[in-house]
């Protein structure tokens, strides 16, 4: 949540900074602003919004080759100029942006800023107070600066600059992400890569509680100590055209188009050359030896890992639980003698996924990440990482991210079964190939997906989702996308479910979507399709080739019973898009939402 660019270099830096913005976006876009320095000083614009509005201000004939730059997703402070970063000591020396939430920020302002007259509600403006604080009180700026993030309680990225040494850009990080990238008299800062694409494809990792002192010509990492550490840029292996929308009007249109692409690439990464699944060997001793598997996740990453259970259980037959992260640290369940814990998260810095990574790892216990961000922080703080290789996913929504981890997820337990010596009737490497060729029949099915969300979904207030056994998992995948990007308030249930008590929202119209992917519930799932029907409903049956009937309204090709989720998502995914498209939405950036959710 938030995003920060930094540039020091030759160019003017404002267009610079505003294009990384624009690309970390998907971070956070209540507000945004940027600092641009030059000889004549430190000069800040800033405005409630999008980048859009942010442009709208930057005074054109301002130049500088040294700039800051956020984007915000509040968390202290309403969504407003005044608490747009970059926020300004009181004497206007210090400029400062940050990213993560300080937690003693009060306590800090009562220690030691009885004097100063904080102008906004945010906990940011406090550590760029202290530093003028500690400045003023004798401290040079890089000792200043390490002393204020020693004292922070929380997590930051942090980037500031100073009115009197024009030249030099102080960073610092601890639990939130930040990179520096690297290029003969340019140096850039940056939350994502993919911000400074544009300069750089080499990057410098900071790990927590370092800071980093960037001039034009070089880049020095210290500990708070002060201790200098050596580290190696390395290549960000990104497209420039990943990161593009191309022809599409939206990045989700794009990223649910890409699907079938990124599940044969997954097979293509995780298959020998005879055809088997290649898998790190330290992962497949971990899943034998575990006696229990605990899968820890949030959002579209539980509702994977609720299909990835039945998988391993299916396939593998080992028991799995899976928790949502961010109850599973204040609500632990009786764990079993020897667990192996897997975080499942496209961004791999979901900072509720990485609370409970830090106990686990207290606790001795062994974890592996599923992420598509193999460099992130769950990445690097887990024992092991599976990579889903979906490519960056920029709509707020995840769609391909979220096939990719159940197309992980299969090959995982198929390659644990093997281990435990389980013989299998399921060629993974086959069926995907399968799934993959569904994919691509469904996202040419776009014209009737579309007529359905005009009939079902262009005038209602609510919407039901059901489904059972995994299609339960799915509908509830199905009910979060529409939610999110349509405001449609839309609830997944249990087929069964739906009469003890939530059948009393049914009226004459409400629309309830049931999926029937599975022979051995289908005939009760339509029992329960007729329920809602009798009661005044107006039901939607998405069902698969096989056992579908007459007048279902969408079928889906058929695929393994085990792989449906991964295909029975797409109109899911393709209705709730058109959805939000009638309704005149904001597709890839939904209100209130943001794309990577750093602080808990
Ligand atoms: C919904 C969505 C979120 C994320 C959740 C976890 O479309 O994207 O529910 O799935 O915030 O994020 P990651 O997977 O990055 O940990």
């Amino acid at each position: 949540m938030c995003g920060i660019v930094g540039y020091i270099g030759t160019e003017d830096a404002k267009e610079i900074l505003l294009r990384g913005l624009e690309k970390l976006e998907y971070r956070g876009y209540d507000s945004a602003g940027i600092a641009v320095v030059n000889d004549q000083g430190v000069h800040v614009f800033k405005e409630k919004g999008r980048i859009a509005e942010l442009r709208k201000v930057v005074d054109i004939e301002v130049e500088g080759t040294v700039g800051i730059g956020h984007t915000r997703w509040a968390t202290h402070g309403a969504p407003s100029r005044i608490n747009a970063h970059p926020h300004q000591s009181e004497s206007a020396r210090f400029t400062l942006v940050h990213n993560g939430v300080i937690e003693n920020y009060e306590q800090l302002k009562r220690e030691y800023l009885s004097q100063v007259d904080l102008v906004s509600d945010t906990d940011t403006e406090v550590v760029v107070q202290l530093m003028q604080r500690f400045v003023d009180d004798g401290k040079r700026v890089e000792e200043a600066f390490r002393y204020t993030l020693s004292l922070l309680k929380g997590s930051y990225a942090i980037a500031l600059v100073d009115k009197e040494d024009v030249d030099t850009i102080y960073v610092g990080k601890n639990k939130s992400p930040l990179l520096i990238g690297v290029k003969d008299g340019v140096n850039v800062v940056a939350s994502d890569a993919m911000a400074m694409l544009q300069i750089t494809n080499q990057f410098l990792e900071i790990m927590d509680e370092e800071i980093v002192i960037v001039t034009r010509d070089s880049v020095t990492i210290k500990t708070l100590d002060g201790t200098i550490v050596t580290r190696n840029p390395y290549t960000a292996e990104l497209d420039a055209s990943d990161i593009e929308k191309g022809t599409y009007p939206h990045f989700m249109l794009k990223e649910i188009d890409e699907q079938p692409f990124v599940i044969r690439n997954i097979i293509q990464k995780y298959q020998n050359e005879d055809g088997t699944v290649r898998l790190d060997d330290n992962i497949r001793q971990a899943m034998k030896e575990s006696d229990r598997i605990y899968v820890i996740a949030a959002g579209t990453s539980y509702h994977a890992g609720l299909v990835g259970k039945q998988l391993i259980e299916k396939l593998a037959q080992k028991p799995v639980e899976v928790h949502i992260a961010s109850e599973f640290l204040y609500n632990m369940p009786l764990l079993s003698e020897n667990p192996l814990f897997i975080f499942i998260s496209q961004s791999g810095e979901t900072a509720d996924l990485r609370g409970v990574l830090v106990e686990v790892k207290k606790l001795g216990y062994r974890a592996l990440t599923i992420t598509n961000v193999p460099g992130s922080t769950l990445s690097r703080e887990a024992d092991f990482t599976l990579h889903t290789y979906a490519g960056p996913e920029i709509a707020v929504a995840s769609t391909k991210a979220y096939t990719a981890q159940m197309a992980v997820f299969t090959l995982l337990a198929v390659d644990t079964a093997k281990a435990r010596g389980i013989e299998l009737d399921f060629d993974p490497i086959q069926e995907l190939g399968i799934v993959a060729a569904a994919m691509e029949t469904l996202c040419d099915q776009k014209d009737a997906l579309e007529k359905i969300a005009r009939e079902y979904l262009a005038v209602t207030r609510n919407c039901f989702f059901i489904g059972r056994a995994v299609d339960y998992y799915v509908v509830l995948e199905g009910a979060l996308k529409l939610k999110e990007i349509s405001y449609i308030q839309a609830e997944g249930f249990a087929g069964g479910e739906l009469k003890h008590g939530t059948i009393a929202l049914i009226e004459e119209g409400t629309p309830v979507i049931a999926l029937a992917t599975q022979e051995h519930v289908n005939l009760s799932i339509r029992g329960n399709v007729k329920e809602v029907a009798a009661r005044g409903a107006y039901p939607c049956i998405i069902s698969m080739e096989g056992h579908h009937g007459e007048d279902d309204t969408f079928v889906i090709p058929a695929v393994h019973e085990h792989l449906t989720p991964l295909v029975a998502v797409i109109p899911m995914q393709l209705i709730a898009y058109y959805a939000a498209l009638h309704r005149g939405c904001d597709v890839d950036k939904p209100r209130n939402l943001a794309k990577s959710v750093t602080v808990e």
